[in-house]
């Protein structure tokens, strides 16, 4: 079994990756027998929007020491970056080659992100799934642990190596996603209908793992709820609510119904506080080795090897690739 995933560094990684992607990862890293984990930084992924360099550069280092500091064990797994792995980008050119306009036009994330958009769409947003695709298969990854938002990115993937597979001969391995029963959608705490993401424009809307831990308090002091009074678990008509419930019970490892029954009584600012204290609580250690880790050189030593490894495989799957279509000299 070989397991694979990234994030993208585009802005602090927040209470929602961490919940929907990277507590999976640890999780799957410790309980899992497996050949081999890949967890890469998707920076290539995050240029399809607008990024600031200096903030950029800052960005991948800082999400490689909270990969570290959330748990990720360089000794299981191989941490790194896309963009110093090439044969990223070139089979992201031959799964362009080998999906439709349409298919792409239709995904949601392209969609929403379009809408945001000022000042031009480029065409790497929406081509974006053809590169996630090729980050898959280039491993012949069997299981990709991901939030709910990529499962329609990973469909296509799918479909893109079936089509592969169908005309040039077997070549692709078919992968699965790996989506958490709880936390796999955390939802913005200033609109409790939409994702929280790392690049919303209000900062308010996200808790982000290196906030500081009184602006966690007042974030979620001021989360959207309702004006109805309860805690009930009802995304349609308390999302805000349910949003609350879902990441304390996330953090705090006890069920739903356990905590619509503990905190029938309670008020919405006592319930909020005891959120709040729940998400310090698993933030706090994560940031105090976050800061021993940031400026030491194991990210370094981190990086190079996973580099080197990353693209040892990378590269055989490439040439097989090239060779089943024709491309270039016999490799
Ligand atoms: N709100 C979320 N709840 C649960 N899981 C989430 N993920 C993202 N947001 C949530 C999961 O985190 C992983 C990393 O995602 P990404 O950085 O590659 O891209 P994204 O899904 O577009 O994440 P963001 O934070 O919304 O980034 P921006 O703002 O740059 O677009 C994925 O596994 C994702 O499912």
């Amino acid at each position: 079994m070989r397991f694979l995933s990234g994030i993208q560094p585009s802005g602090n990684i927040t209470l929602g990756n961490y919940l929907g992607a990277v507590k999976n990862f640890v999780k799957l890293q410790n309980e899992n027998q497996f050949t081999d984990f890949l967890i890469f930084i998707a920076d290539l992924h995050a240029i399809t929007v607008p990024q600031d360099k200096t903030a950029l550069r800052k960005n991948i280092r800082s999400l490689v020491a909270l990969y570290l500091a959330c748990g990720l064990d360089p000794n299981k797994v191989h941490i790194f970056i896309q963009s110093e792995v090439p044969a990223h980008a070139e089979l992201g050119w031959v799964m362009q080659c080998n999906g439709y306009i349409g298919e792409l036009e239709r995904m949601t994330q392209y969609k929403d992100k379009k809408e945001k958009m000022v000042g031009g769409v480029s065409v790497g947003l929406l081509t974006y799934p053809s590169l996630m695709a090729a980050d898959i298969l280039l491993y012949d990854a069997d299981l990709v642990p991901t939030g709910i938002d990529q499962k329609q990115h990973l469909e296509l993937t799918r479909d893109l190596a079936m089509r592969f597979n169908s005309k040039y001969g077997e070549t692709f391995n078919i992968p699965s996603p790996y989506i958490p029963k709880e936390g796999s959608k955390i939802m913005s705490l200033v609109d409790p209908t939409k994702k929280m993401s790392k690049s919303d424009s209000n900062p308010k809307a996200y808790i982000a793992l290196l906030d500081d831990l009184n602006s966690i308090r007042k974030k979620i002091k001021s989360a959207i709820t309702d004006s109805d009074g309860t805690i009930k678990y009802d995304v349609e008509n308390k999302p805000g609510v349910s949003n609350l419930l879902t990441i304390l019970s996330c953090v705090s490892g006890k069920p739903i119904d356990e905590l619509v029954n503990l905190y029938q009584d309670s008020n919405y600012q006592k319930f909020k506080e005891d959120v709040a204290e729940a998400v310090i609580k698993e933030i706090e250690p994560i940031q105090q080795k976050y800061n021993e880790l940031i400026n030491s050189n194991v990210i370094d030593e981190v990086l190079d090897q996973g580099r080197d490894y990353a693209n040892y495989l990378a590269n055989k799957k490439l040439n097989k690739v090239y060779n089943k279509i024709g491309l270039g000299r016999k490799r």
